[in-house]
């Protein structure tokens, strides 16, 4: 019997999620997911261009993907996002489209990517104090993600799901006021150490702030983190505060590495299966693509890469991912 599953890993981890990048390009300049300058993007030929993502996704369905999320850069910065986001949802076996996003275009894009098929959205937010979101993000500005958040959930993109990465420096103070945040509306606000990518790994080694001091600093103003277990696959932790109507995530890549359960894949906007966030490893499809190779031996070549997914990083041996900042991954 031909198998509908992308099976398990030569670890035994079931392979749920796959993660696409559709751009390396973005609207903002987050200080922990690229540098300042010097950052080298692809020229557009060198993506994936819609056809050829399109039947990536259809040869990852056949072996067994359900769920996509879409990332980039900034997802929605793509030509064409929504038709693609049509193109993607209406895939056979594809049964959950989400999306990653910074929030800033959803004003006009959260209703006719919602028509398109697009499930749910997680939005990028470090802080609500305009000041500091300029900072962090070199420039953006923190009411156009609020009218971001309204137009998604007026849209139905929900449960919205809130990500902020935590940086010394930067607003590590500003996650009690983002935690208040779930107590009258039912978004989950998750919690994220930063991570040491390449060109600023300097960021994330000055900045990494636990997970558990960051509950701590809730808990001291906002009363005792209820845990729930809702988990899943999701490497999140999941609590609530006292008679809160959402939920706070905690993810702790840096302190707490969930590998045993990771279940994620991750395709870059230039073709390249990353086989763990963390690693450089990496499998080329755009090549084999490019050359004319058939949908079976591209299909053979992507579930050779996702058995073989890696186990475990090493940033505590201090041996970071060096090829890629996130801009270029996707998260
Ligand atoms: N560490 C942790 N999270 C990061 N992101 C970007 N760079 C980093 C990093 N160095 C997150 C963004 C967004 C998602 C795309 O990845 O905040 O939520
Ligand atoms: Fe853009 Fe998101 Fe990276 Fe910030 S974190 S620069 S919004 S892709």
């Amino acid at each position: 019997m031909a198998s509908r599953s992308l099976m398990r890993d030569q670890y035994g981890r079931e392979l749920n999620d796959l993660r696409i990048s559709l751009t390396d390009r973005c609207n903002l300049r987050c200080v922990y997911c690229m540098p300042a300058e010097g950052i080298d993007f692809r020229p557009p030929e060198e993506l994936l261009a819609d056809h050829e993502l399109l039947l990536l996704v259809r040869v990852a369905a056949a072996l067994g993907t359900k769920k996509i999320r879409l990332t980039g850069g900034e997802p929605t910065v793509r030509p064409g996002i929504v038709d693609l986001v049509g193109a993607i949802s209406a895939t056979p076996g594809i049964e959950d489209v989400a999306m990653t996003t910074n929030g800033l275009r959803l004003d006009s894009l959260a209703g006719p990517l919602a028509g398109a098929g697009l499930r749910r959205v997680n939005i990028s937010l470090d802080t609500l104090d305009p000041a500091k979101f300029g900072r962090i993000t070199r420039g953006g500005r923190v009411d156009r993600v609020l009218a971001g958040i309204a137009a998604a959930e007026g849209a139905g993109l929900t449960p919205i799901k809130l990500n902020t990465v935590v940086v010394r420096g930067f607003n590590e103070e500003d996650v009690v006021d983002l935690a208040r945040l779930s107590l009258d509306r039912p978004w989950e606000v998750r919690f994220i150490e930063v991570m040491p990518f390449g060109a600023v790994a300097d960021v994330a080694d000055a900045g990494i702030v636990p997970s558990e001091e960051t509950m701590g600093r809730i808990e001291a103003v906002l009363g005792p983190l209820q845990p729930l277990d809702l988990s899943g696959g999701d490497p999140a932790r999941t609590y609530r505060l006292p008679d809160a109507a959402g939920f706070l995530g905690f993810i702790s890549p840096v302190s707490q590495p969930f590998c045993s359960r990771c279940g994620r894949l991750r395709l870059t906007a230039d073709g390249r299966l990353r086989l763990c966030l963390l690693r450089d490893d990496e499998v080329d499809l755009l090549t084999p693509l490019r050359r004319g190779a058939s949908y079976a031996e591209i299909k053979e070549i992507f579930a050779a890469g996702a058995y073989r997914r890696p186990f475990g990083h090493a940033l505590a041996e201090r041996l970071f991912p060096e090829k890629r900042v996130m801009i270029q991954i996707g998260g």
